[in-house]
């Protein structure tokens, strides 16, 4: 196969990361006779630098042009005044907004897994750990509160702000096919979270996916409020399989269900327009304080990886000998410092990925 694909390494840690995901790929390329090709674009800080805006219009025609998109990071510590004391949609977040809904990808997959080999990293009790926990947060990407008018104005001599949130049926109805999709290849189950109490975006998101529900009958569709979900996270994580939710809450619950995989660094995601188009980013930022310095975990974008392998070119069998090279660096106690513990050995950027990069059978 010849995949071509856009790579962004983007800011602080990520041109290091996605050269060790590009090395993986590269590796898998070798052993199962594919090729990958490259093609590279600044977004964010980096562009910001170069041509004034967080995404020029080329870089997206490229991207749009490619087979799929594989993404470092963007940003940088938002004190830094170079990349912040502009306007909102000149700073390097907003390419991140706009490659989204430039290229349609509306069905962000975010998978929180806890390793047998980090469980002493989870922040969480023994007892409430269980058996571990294995979830995927299916988070509508490109709509709600992110995408709605916006603005700030004085009304009656008050300075008023206003975001708005706005879903139509057919945005709730296609992640939440995608969301029923994935379910049916796991252990069927969708916990759809909403503020149905109070939000009507949230009453019709409940309508809509009972709709779509009728047409998985082997699926459990269970609802829940957004705030019970927050404490369901930290109380019970087991019972999660599929979360189907809309942008905010998927950015809020995400960022806690990682947290409690113990290990941010590990954790990759996909973002799918309606067929096999993709971009591939870790759950992580871009870690400007540790940039440069060879010692950021490269396995979430690595990771991320397998997942372009899977989702956009079907090479379920690649992407799983990345995934079980990741797994065999971990057994053989091979750690980054972010997720390093006694008995183990440390290693840096490069040499992990040189490592699972060996492990490709
Ligand atoms: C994420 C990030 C982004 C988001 C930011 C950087 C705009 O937090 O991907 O979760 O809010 O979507
Ligand atoms: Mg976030």
């Amino acid at each position: 196969m010849n995949c071509n694909i856009t790579v962004i390494p983007g800011d602080g840690i990520g041109p290091e990361i996605v050269r060790e995901a590009c090395g993986v790929l590269d590796k898998v390329g070798a052993v199962y006779g594919h090729t990958f090709n490259y093609t590279k674009i600044l977004m964010g800080g980096c562009s910001i630098d170069e041509y004034g805006v967080p995404l020029t219009d080329e870089a997206l025609e490229t991207a749009k042009k490619s087979d799929s998109v594989l993404l470092g990071a963007v940003g940088g510590n938002v004190g830094n005044s170079r990349w912040y004391d502009v306007a909102p949609n000149l700073r390097p977040e907003a390419g991140l907004l706009a490659i989204r809904k430039g290229l349609g990808l509306f069905a962000n997959i975010r998978p929180a897994y806890l390793y047998k080999e980090l469980a002493d990293a989870c922040p969480l009790k023994k007892e409430i750990i269980g058996d571990g926990f294995d979830m995927v947060i299916m988070r509508e990407l490109t709509g709600g509160l992110y995408f709605g008018d916006r603005y700030t104005k004085e009304i009656d001599g008050v300075t008023t702000a206003v975001d708005t949130l706005t879903y139509n049926e057919n945005e709730i109805r296609r992640i939440a096919i995608k969301a029923f999709d994935i379910a049916m290849k796991r252990r069927k189950s969708v916990i759809s979270v909403d503020k149905a109490n109070v939000l009507d975006s949230s009453r019709l998101w409940r309508k809509v996916v009972e709709e779509v529900a009728k047409d998985y009958p082997e699926v459990t569709l269970t609802h829940m409020l957004v705030d019970n979900c927050a404490m369901q996270l930290v109380m019970n994580p087991g019972q999660f399989d599929v979360i189907l939710t809309e942008n905010m809450f998927g950015d809020i619950l995400s960022d806690e269900a990682s947290m409690i995989t113990g290990s941010i660094g590990m954790l990759s995601s996909a973002s799918l327009n309606e067929g096999k188009f993709g971009l591939y980013e870790p759950s992580h930022g871009s870690a400007p304080d540790i940039a440069g310095k060879d010692i950021a975990n490269p396995i979430a974008t690595i990771l991320s990886a397998a997942m372009m392998l899977r989702y956009s070119f079907d090479l379920d069998k690649e992407a799983k000998a990345i995934e079980d090279a990741v797994q065999q660096v971990l057994t053989e106690g091979y750690r980054t410092v972010d997720i390093m513990a006694d008995g183990c050995k440390q290693v840096g950027t490069t040499e992990m990925g040189k490592l699972i990069c060996e492990r490709i059978k």
